[in-house]
Protein backbone atom coordinates (compact mmCIF):
# COMPACT_ATOMS: atom_id res chain seq x y z
CA UNK A 1 0.00 0.00 0.00
CA UNK A 2 1.16 3.53 -0.92
CA UNK A 3 0.85 6.39 1.56
CA UNK A 4 1.08 9.72 1.47
CA UNK A 5 2.28 11.36 4.97
CA UNK A 6 2.12 15.21 5.66
CA UNK A 7 3.87 17.11 8.66
CA UNK A 8 3.21 20.70 9.45
CA UNK A 9 3.10 20.82 13.50
CA UNK A 10 6.12 23.72 13.54
CA UNK A 11 8.21 25.05 11.13
CA UNK A 12 9.12 22.10 8.90
CA UNK A 13 6.89 21.10 6.27
CA UNK A 14 6.72 17.72 5.28
CA UNK A 15 5.57 15.19 2.69
CA UNK A 16 6.75 11.58 2.55
CA UNK A 17 5.60 8.33 0.46
CA UNK A 18 5.66 5.25 2.36
CA UNK A 19 4.56 1.48 0.97
CA UNK A 20 3.53 -0.82 3.75
CA UNK A 21 1.93 -3.30 4.88
CA UNK A 22 4.08 -3.81 8.07
CA UNK A 23 6.52 -1.47 8.47
CA UNK A 24 7.16 1.19 5.85
CA UNK A 25 9.55 1.37 3.86
CA UNK A 26 10.30 5.33 3.09
CA UNK A 27 10.13 5.54 -0.64
CA UNK A 28 10.73 9.58 -0.38
CA UNK A 29 10.66 11.96 2.44
CA UNK A 30 10.92 16.14 1.83
CA UNK A 31 11.53 18.35 4.32
CA UNK A 32 11.26 22.21 3.36
CA UNK A 33 12.67 24.17 6.26
CA UNK A 34 11.72 27.49 7.22
CA UNK A 35 15.15 28.47 9.80
CA UNK A 36 15.92 31.62 7.47
CA UNK A 37 12.06 33.05 8.16
CA UNK A 38 12.17 32.35 11.83
CA UNK A 39 15.99 32.83 12.63
CA UNK A 40 15.98 36.86 13.31
CA UNK A 41 13.33 36.14 16.23
CA UNK A 42 15.14 34.29 17.46
CA UNK A 43 12.55 31.21 17.69
CA UNK A 44 9.19 30.69 15.76
CA UNK A 45 6.79 32.67 15.07
CA UNK A 46 3.42 30.97 14.71
CA UNK A 47 2.10 33.21 11.96
CA UNK A 48 4.54 33.08 9.86
CA UNK A 49 5.09 29.33 10.11
CA UNK A 50 1.40 28.85 8.96
CA UNK A 51 2.06 30.90 6.19
CA UNK A 52 5.32 29.61 4.94
CA UNK A 53 3.61 25.95 5.46
CA UNK A 54 0.56 27.27 2.86
CA UNK A 55 3.59 28.74 0.55
CA UNK A 56 5.40 24.96 0.42
CA UNK A 57 2.65 22.75 1.16
CA UNK A 58 1.89 21.91 -2.63
CA UNK A 59 5.21 21.86 -3.95
CA UNK A 60 6.90 19.78 -1.11
CA UNK A 61 3.78 17.29 -1.75
CA UNK A 62 5.07 17.26 -5.48
CA UNK A 63 8.91 16.49 -4.70
CA UNK A 64 7.82 13.61 -2.61
CA UNK A 65 5.64 11.85 -5.04
CA UNK A 66 8.62 12.92 -8.02
CA UNK A 67 11.35 11.56 -5.71
CA UNK A 68 8.90 8.70 -4.91
CA UNK A 69 8.32 8.08 -8.67
CA UNK A 70 4.25 7.50 -7.98
CA UNK A 71 1.45 9.71 -9.37
CA UNK A 72 -1.43 11.14 -6.91
CA UNK A 73 -3.39 8.25 -8.40
CA UNK A 74 -1.51 5.52 -7.07
CA UNK A 75 -2.02 6.82 -3.27
CA UNK A 76 -3.96 4.22 -1.46
CA UNK A 77 -4.23 6.67 1.89
CA UNK A 78 -3.07 10.02 3.33
CA UNK A 79 -1.80 10.56 7.26
CA UNK A 80 -1.24 13.63 8.66
CA UNK A 81 -0.03 14.85 12.14
CA UNK A 82 -2.89 16.80 13.53
CA UNK A 83 -1.50 17.03 17.60
CA UNK A 84 0.30 18.46 19.08
CA UNK A 85 1.83 21.32 17.52
CA UNK A 86 0.68 24.94 16.46
CA UNK A 87 -2.89 25.53 15.84
CA UNK A 88 -2.02 27.47 12.32
CA UNK A 89 0.45 25.17 10.91
CA UNK A 90 -1.27 22.12 11.97
CA UNK A 91 -4.67 23.42 9.91
CA UNK A 92 -2.45 24.14 6.98
CA UNK A 93 -1.45 20.11 6.43
CA UNK A 94 -5.10 18.71 8.02
CA UNK A 95 -6.97 21.31 4.64
CA UNK A 96 -4.28 19.31 2.03
CA UNK A 97 -4.46 16.15 3.91
CA UNK A 98 -8.39 15.93 3.94
CA UNK A 99 -8.91 17.89 0.06
CA UNK A 100 -6.97 15.35 -1.47
CA UNK A 101 -8.32 12.15 0.28
CA UNK A 102 -11.50 13.45 -0.08
CA UNK A 103 -10.49 13.74 -3.83
CA UNK A 104 -8.94 10.75 -4.13
CA UNK A 105 -11.20 8.95 -2.21
CA UNK A 106 -8.72 6.98 0.25
CA UNK A 107 -8.55 6.87 3.75
CA UNK A 108 -7.85 9.87 5.44
CA UNK A 109 -5.76 8.56 8.92
CA UNK A 110 -4.61 11.33 12.38
CA UNK A 111 -1.48 10.52 13.51
CA UNK A 112 -0.21 11.79 17.07
CA UNK A 113 3.37 13.90 16.35
CA UNK A 114 4.82 12.60 19.16
CA UNK A 115 3.80 9.11 18.66
CA UNK A 116 5.56 9.56 15.38
CA UNK A 117 9.22 10.81 16.88
CA UNK A 118 8.87 7.41 18.62
CA UNK A 119 7.91 5.26 15.73
CA UNK A 120 10.64 6.83 13.61
CA UNK A 121 12.76 4.14 15.85
CA UNK A 122 11.03 1.42 14.24
CA UNK A 123 11.40 2.82 10.81
CA UNK A 124 15.55 3.28 11.69
CA UNK A 125 15.53 -0.49 12.65
CA UNK A 126 12.87 -2.17 10.44
CA UNK A 127 13.86 -5.39 12.02
CA UNK A 128 13.70 -5.09 15.61
CA UNK A 129 11.06 -5.25 18.07
CA UNK A 130 10.82 -1.80 19.55
CA UNK A 131 8.20 -1.93 21.64
CA UNK A 132 7.14 -2.17 24.27
CA UNK A 133 9.49 -0.13 25.22
CA UNK A 134 10.45 3.05 27.19
CA UNK A 135 9.93 6.37 24.49
CA UNK A 136 11.56 9.90 25.47
CA UNK A 137 10.80 12.79 23.00
CA UNK A 138 13.30 15.76 22.89
CA UNK A 139 11.98 18.29 20.70
CA UNK A 140 11.38 22.17 20.40
CA UNK A 141 8.20 21.64 21.84
CA UNK A 142 8.04 18.98 23.90
CA UNK A 143 9.83 16.54 26.77
CA UNK A 144 8.11 13.65 27.52
CA UNK A 145 8.21 10.07 28.97
CA UNK A 146 6.18 7.49 27.33
CA UNK A 147 5.62 4.12 28.70
CA UNK A 148 4.76 2.46 24.66
CA UNK A 149 3.08 -0.83 24.42
CA UNK A 150 2.74 -0.14 21.07
CA UNK A 151 3.51 2.31 18.15
CA UNK A 152 -0.26 3.77 19.27
CA UNK A 153 -0.65 2.27 22.41
CA UNK A 154 1.32 5.26 23.90
CA UNK A 155 1.10 6.20 27.82
CA UNK A 156 2.64 9.48 29.48
CA UNK A 157 4.79 9.15 32.10
CA UNK A 158 6.28 12.94 32.73
CA UNK A 159 6.55 16.03 30.67
CA UNK A 160 8.34 19.64 31.14
CA UNK A 161 6.23 21.69 33.24
CA UNK A 162 7.52 24.75 31.56
CA UNK A 163 10.12 25.32 28.96
CA UNK A 164 11.29 21.92 26.47
CA UNK A 165 14.55 20.91 26.05
CA UNK A 166 15.05 22.37 22.55
CA UNK A 167 13.31 25.51 23.41
CA UNK A 168 15.96 26.00 26.52
CA UNK A 169 18.98 25.14 23.72
CA UNK A 170 17.11 27.97 21.39
CA UNK A 171 16.96 30.55 24.27
CA UNK A 172 20.47 30.04 25.66
CA UNK A 173 22.11 30.14 22.19
CA UNK A 174 20.31 33.33 21.45
CA UNK A 175 22.18 34.68 24.60
CA UNK A 176 25.63 33.68 23.59
CA UNK A 177 25.05 34.77 20.39
CA UNK A 178 25.03 31.54 18.48
CA UNK A 179 22.59 31.72 16.09
CA UNK A 180 18.94 29.64 15.66
CA UNK A 181 18.01 27.43 15.97
CA UNK A 182 19.83 27.17 18.96
CA UNK A 183 20.63 23.50 19.48
CA UNK A 184 23.32 22.51 16.93
CA UNK A 185 25.37 26.09 17.45
CA UNK A 186 25.23 25.22 21.53
CA UNK A 187 26.60 21.80 20.79
CA UNK A 188 29.73 23.04 18.36
CA UNK A 189 30.35 25.81 20.65
CA UNK A 190 30.91 23.53 23.63
CA UNK A 191 33.65 21.64 21.81
CA UNK A 192 36.57 22.11 24.07
CA UNK A 193 34.37 23.88 26.53
CA UNK A 194 35.18 22.99 30.29
CA UNK A 195 31.42 20.54 31.26
CA UNK A 196 31.65 21.59 35.23
CA UNK A 197 32.68 25.13 34.97
CA UNK A 198 29.21 25.82 36.01
CA UNK A 199 27.31 24.47 38.01
CA UNK A 200 23.94 25.19 36.32
CA UNK A 201 20.68 23.73 38.11
CA UNK A 202 19.27 20.06 37.24
CA UNK A 203 15.64 20.38 38.82
CA UNK A 204 13.51 17.31 39.68
CA UNK A 205 16.95 14.63 39.50
CA UNK A 206 15.84 13.68 43.08
CA UNK A 207 12.26 13.72 42.72
CA UNK A 208 9.87 10.91 42.30
CA UNK A 209 7.98 12.67 39.82
CA UNK A 210 9.10 11.90 35.80
CA UNK A 211 9.17 15.49 35.24
CA UNK A 212 11.29 17.90 33.86
CA UNK A 213 12.10 21.79 34.43
CA UNK A 214 14.55 23.71 31.70
CA UNK A 215 13.18 27.55 32.92
CA UNK A 216 15.75 27.24 35.55
CA UNK A 217 18.78 26.54 33.96
CA UNK A 218 18.06 29.10 31.35
CA UNK A 219 17.79 31.66 34.04
CA UNK A 220 21.11 30.52 35.33
CA UNK A 221 22.44 31.17 32.00
CA UNK A 222 21.72 34.46 31.81
CA UNK A 223 23.07 35.70 35.47
CA UNK A 224 26.19 33.78 34.24
CA UNK A 225 26.75 35.21 30.67
CA UNK A 226 24.98 38.66 32.11
CA UNK A 227 25.88 38.86 35.60
CA UNK A 228 23.23 38.38 38.66
CA UNK A 229 20.93 41.69 37.15
CA UNK A 230 20.42 39.99 34.13
CA UNK A 231 21.65 43.69 32.65
CA UNK A 232 25.47 43.14 31.81
CA UNK A 233 26.36 44.07 27.91
CA UNK A 234 29.48 43.04 27.23
CA UNK A 235 29.28 40.28 25.03
CA UNK A 236 31.20 36.84 27.02
CA UNK A 237 34.21 36.05 25.56
CA UNK A 238 35.31 32.82 23.70
CA UNK A 239 36.26 30.85 26.99
CA UNK A 240 32.97 31.64 28.37
CA UNK A 241 30.52 30.88 25.93
CA UNK A 242 32.60 27.36 25.38
CA UNK A 243 32.54 27.05 29.04
CA UNK A 244 28.47 28.20 29.43
CA UNK A 245 27.63 25.76 26.59
CA UNK A 246 29.22 22.54 27.49
CA UNK A 247 28.28 23.30 30.96
CA UNK A 248 24.49 24.00 30.07
CA UNK A 249 24.58 20.86 27.67
CA UNK A 250 25.61 18.83 30.36
CA UNK A 251 23.44 19.92 33.16
CA UNK A 252 20.15 19.38 30.16
CA UNK A 253 22.54 15.55 29.62
CA UNK A 254 21.85 14.95 33.30
CA UNK A 255 18.44 15.50 33.57
CA UNK A 256 17.38 13.50 30.62
CA UNK A 257 19.40 10.80 31.60
CA UNK A 258 18.18 10.62 35.37
CA UNK A 259 14.97 10.98 34.08
CA UNK A 260 14.96 8.51 31.53
CA UNK A 261 16.85 5.80 33.71
CA UNK A 262 14.13 6.46 36.70
CA UNK A 263 11.75 5.51 34.24
CA UNK A 264 13.13 2.56 32.58
CA UNK A 265 13.73 1.63 36.52
CA UNK A 266 10.21 2.13 37.40
CA UNK A 267 8.69 0.77 34.76
CA UNK A 268 11.09 -2.60 34.17
CA UNK A 269 10.62 -1.86 30.36
CA UNK A 270 14.28 -3.10 28.62
CA UNK A 271 13.80 -1.30 25.38
CA UNK A 272 14.49 2.58 25.07
CA UNK A 273 13.26 4.58 22.32
CA UNK A 274 14.44 8.24 21.73
CA UNK A 275 13.31 11.02 19.08
CA UNK A 276 12.80 14.85 18.67
CA UNK A 277 15.35 17.41 17.23
CA UNK A 278 17.35 17.38 20.78
CA UNK A 279 18.40 13.83 20.39
CA UNK A 280 20.56 14.95 16.90
CA UNK A 281 22.60 16.30 19.62
CA UNK A 282 26.38 14.28 19.63
CA UNK A 283 26.54 14.42 23.77
CA UNK A 284 23.17 13.66 24.50
CA UNK A 285 23.26 10.67 22.09
CA UNK A 286 26.24 9.63 23.82
CA UNK A 287 24.99 9.88 27.06
CA UNK A 288 21.94 8.15 26.06
CA UNK A 289 24.20 5.18 24.39
CA UNK A 290 26.18 4.98 28.20
CA UNK A 291 23.24 4.96 30.34
CA UNK A 292 21.48 2.26 28.19
CA UNK A 293 24.46 -0.04 28.28
CA UNK A 294 24.56 0.31 31.89
CA UNK A 295 21.48 -0.45 32.58
CA UNK A 296 21.21 -3.35 30.32
CA UNK A 297 18.59 -1.68 28.11
CA UNK A 298 18.04 -1.87 24.49
CA UNK A 299 18.61 1.46 23.11
CA UNK A 300 16.76 2.49 20.06
CA UNK A 301 18.41 5.51 18.49
CA UNK A 302 17.31 7.05 15.15
CA UNK A 303 19.91 9.05 12.59
CA UNK A 304 19.26 12.37 12.92
CA UNK A 305 17.30 12.67 9.47
CA UNK A 306 14.63 10.90 11.49
CA UNK A 307 15.00 12.36 15.31
CA UNK A 308 14.35 16.22 13.66
CA UNK A 309 10.58 16.71 12.28
CA UNK A 310 10.28 14.98 8.73
CA UNK A 311 6.96 13.54 7.38
CA UNK A 312 7.92 9.59 7.16
CA UNK A 313 7.61 9.43 11.22
CA UNK A 314 3.87 9.73 10.32
CA UNK A 315 4.05 5.89 8.72
CA UNK A 316 2.97 5.26 12.20
CA UNK A 317 -0.60 5.43 9.89
CA UNK A 318 -0.27 1.82 8.98
CA UNK A 319 -0.74 0.85 12.60
CA UNK A 320 -3.49 2.60 12.33
CA UNK A 321 -5.17 1.38 9.25
CA UNK A 322 -4.54 -2.27 10.75
CA UNK A 323 -6.65 -1.07 13.88
CA UNK A 324 -9.21 0.35 11.49
CA UNK A 325 -8.67 3.64 13.09
CA UNK A 326 -9.42 5.82 9.97
CA UNK A 327 -10.32 9.55 10.50
CA UNK A 328 -13.64 11.39 9.24
CA UNK A 329 -12.78 14.04 7.26
CA UNK A 330 -15.07 16.62 9.94
CA UNK A 331 -11.65 15.95 12.03
CA UNK A 332 -10.01 18.94 13.61
CA UNK A 333 -6.54 19.36 14.68
CA UNK A 334 -5.15 20.07 18.86
CA UNK A 335 -2.53 22.11 19.96
CA UNK A 336 -1.76 20.14 23.06
CA UNK A 337 -1.28 16.82 24.30
CA UNK A 338 -5.09 15.24 24.19
CA UNK A 339 -4.39 11.89 25.31
CA UNK A 340 -6.94 9.89 27.72
CA UNK A 341 -5.21 7.56 29.40
CA UNK A 342 -5.81 3.49 29.53
O1 LIG B 1 11.87 17.80 16.74
P1 LIG B 1 12.21 19.14 16.21
O2 LIG B 1 12.84 19.21 14.84
O3 LIG B 1 10.97 20.07 16.15
C1 LIG B 1 9.98 20.09 17.13
O4 LIG B 1 9.09 19.19 17.12
O5 LIG B 1 10.11 20.99 17.99
O6 LIG B 1 13.18 19.84 17.29
C2 LIG B 1 13.72 21.12 17.11
C3 LIG B 1 14.60 21.45 18.30
C4 LIG B 1 15.13 22.88 18.29
O7 LIG B 1 14.88 23.46 19.57
C5 LIG B 1 16.63 22.71 18.06
O8 LIG B 1 17.42 23.71 18.68
C6 LIG B 1 16.88 21.34 18.66
O9 LIG B 1 15.74 20.57 18.30
N1 LIG B 1 18.09 20.73 18.13
C7 LIG B 1 19.17 20.44 18.90
C8 LIG B 1 20.17 19.97 18.00
N2 LIG B 1 19.65 19.97 16.73
C9 LIG B 1 18.37 20.44 16.84
N3 LIG B 1 19.37 20.56 20.22
C10 LIG B 1 20.59 20.21 20.70
N4 LIG B 1 21.61 19.77 19.92
C11 LIG B 1 21.44 19.63 18.56
N5 LIG B 1 22.45 19.20 17.80
ZN1 LIG C 1 8.70 17.35 16.49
Amino acid sequence: MILLAIETTCDETGAAILEGPGVPRIRSSVVASQIDLHGRFGGVVPEIAARAHVRQILPVIDEALRRAGVTLDEVEAVAVATRPGLVGALIVGLTAAKTLALALDVPLVAVDHLEGHLYACQLAFPDRKVYPCVGLVVSGGHTSLFECWGPIDTIPLGGTIDDAAGEAFDKVASMLGLGYPGGPGVERAAVGGNRSAYGFPRPFLNDERLDFSFSGVKTAVLYAVKGQDGRGTAPPTSAVVADVAASFQEAVADVLIGKTRQALRKTGLRRLGVGGGVVANGRIRQRLAEMAAAEGVELFLPPTSLCTDNAAMAGVAFEKLAAGQVAELTIDVAAGLVRPGR
